[in-house]
């Protein structure tokens, strides 16, 4: 097929390469020059781990190209994605404008040629489905010339469908590959048969894996759930705030848990492992972030509001996030008193790890925390020192290229995102450096008996 995905950041770039992977004509359209210009060249301008080599072959291949043309891309295409962000505004609603734009610009660009699918990507409130097809055919109209009578074109014919996006950041091709379920929203069933057409090597699990993404051991089908336009919409805004509920649920535990002398790692255990509940997002820590849970469960609060509904449980799962930053802090107060004057490193920056993602991300609240508090910060993260400089300018933070350089004349060092090569990392070293020998784990990721054993105190969290 021939399609056409508008937006290439890490939900457009990983959707194009895996459909142009499973042998059909992409085209990707980018609007930051800066970005298309690295494409172009096969360079990813963000941190995905495989998506590097993954886009460079399929370039290669010759079935993943980029421009800037909106225009010409939709009109080869049979099936155009709109990929593009929607940001929370400062009130909490999404802002929709990009999604404004390039669905006017859609409908400017169709012609009668052939019935073409318009395909929502981005995660958009209830209703939005109904709201892009009034848009796509504004630009149509806006684009028509008024025709003499006898040479009348045909006029462009379009559905439009919702088909949320599930991927994570880190696992972002592995979880394209091998999704736990696909879902398509729609009111029209010759779109539903061509969504699930397009779907099929991924539905029946019929494609050679790439090098790089596996097969999972034991993986079969993948359910191809179809529903209404606005159920769909729901089910992506309602399994975001789901997963951001049970990890501020974990949250709340721990709290207590350090209250009665419990330990939360052993609570989530035993919770974790009835099946109604399971193990997953059960982690305490310093609480969740990124592009997604924050502003889903805004935008979804705010859908609530205009119907006067009340969502007491989504409230509650922002607040004890918020209160859960700082939890960190109050740990490195009742450890050193005072925090004006001490120097603080912060392993890890980005909101989890294998990404350099800094969207909501808990170290940067930590970080102006500390710096409102007087305290000095420092900081080393794998990948995203670089981005967070620039992304934050203000955040007076020293970047370091090295958990040994962090530690170097610290008062504290703070687990913020759990990268794999912090979980050993050499204690005993770290400690002969540091200032004053503290380890607040915010992930409880770190062997406390290590961190024990090289003479330091440990602090997790809920135990
Ligand atoms: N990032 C995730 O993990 C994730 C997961 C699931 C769903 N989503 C949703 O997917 C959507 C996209 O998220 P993202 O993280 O990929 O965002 P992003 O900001 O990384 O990418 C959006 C891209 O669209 C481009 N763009 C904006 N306007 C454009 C236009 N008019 N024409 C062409 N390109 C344009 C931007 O330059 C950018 O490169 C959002 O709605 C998000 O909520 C994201």
């Amino acid at each position: 097929m021939d399609i056409c995905v508008i937006g290439a950041g890490y939900v457009g770039l990983v959707t194009s390469a895996c459909l142009a992977y499973l042998g059909n004509h992409v085209t990707a359209v980018e609007a930051s020059s800066e970005r298309l210009g690295s494409l172009k060249k096969g360079i990813v301008p963000f941190f995905e781990p495989g998506l590097q080599e993954f886009v460079k072959e399929t370039i290669e291949s010759g079935f993943l190209t980029f421009t800037d043309s909106l225009e010409g891309a939709v009109k080869k295409a049979d099936v155009i994605f709109i990929a593009v962000g929607t940001p929370s505004l400062p009130n909490g609603e999404p802002d929709l404008s990009q999604v404004m734009v390039v669905a006017r610009a859609i409908g400017g660009a169709l012609d009668g040629s052939k019935r073409r699918i318009i395909v929502n990507k981005s995660t958009v409130p209830v209703g939005s489905g109904n709201w892009v097809e009034m848009l796509v055919s504004q630009g149509v109209q806006n684009a028509q010339p008024v025709p003499a009578r006898s040479a009348r074109p045909e006029s462009p014919s379009f559905t439009v469908v919702s088909n949320p996006e599930f991927l994570r950041e880190g696992s972002a091709i592995t979880d394209s590959f091998y999704p736990d379920r696909i879902v398509v929203g729609a009111s029209d069933d010759n779109a539903v048969d061509v969504m699930k057409n397009l779907y099929k090597p991924i539905i029946n699990q019929t494609f050679e894996p790439p090098s790089f993404a596996p097969r999972p051991a034991a993986f079969q089908t993948v359910p191809f759930v179809v529903t209404d336009l606005a159920s769909a919409e729901l089910i992506k805004y309602s399994a975001n705030a789901f997963l951001a509920m049970k990890i501020s649920f974990a949250n709340e535990i721990a709290g207590l848990c350090e209250k009665v002398g419990a330990d939360v790692r052993q609570v989530a255990q035993g919770i974790g492992l009835d099946y109604r509940i399971g193990k997953a997002f059960l982690n305490a820590g310093v609480g969740w972030g990124g592009s997604c849970f924050g502003k889903d469960v805004s935008a979804l609060m705010q859908v609530a509001k205009e119907y006067s509904y009340p969502t007491s449980l989504l409230e509650a799962t922002v607040s004890v996030n918020e209160r859960q930053r700082l939890v960190v802090i109050k740990k490195l107060q009742e450890e050193l008193k005072i925090l004006k004057g001490r120097t603080v490193g912060l392993l890890g920056l980005s909101f989890k790890p294998d990404t350099d993602d800094l969207r909501d991300a808990p170290a940067i609240t930590i970080a102006y925390q500390l710096l409102k508090m007087g305290a000095s910060v420092k900081a080393f993260d794998p990948v995203a020192n670089e981005r967070c400089e620039q992304l934050h300018p203000n955040l007076e933070i020293t970047y370091c290229d090295s958990a040994l350089t962090l530690a170097q004349d610290c008062d504290a060092v703070v687990l913020v995102t759990e990268w794999a090569l912090f979980r050993n990392l050499d204690w005993k070293g770290l400690s002969k450096v540091m200032r004053w020998p503290l380890v607040i784990d915010g992930r409880n990721v770190l062997s406390e008996q290590d961190v024990v054993d090289a003479g330091m105190t440990y602090r997790g969290i809920g135990h």
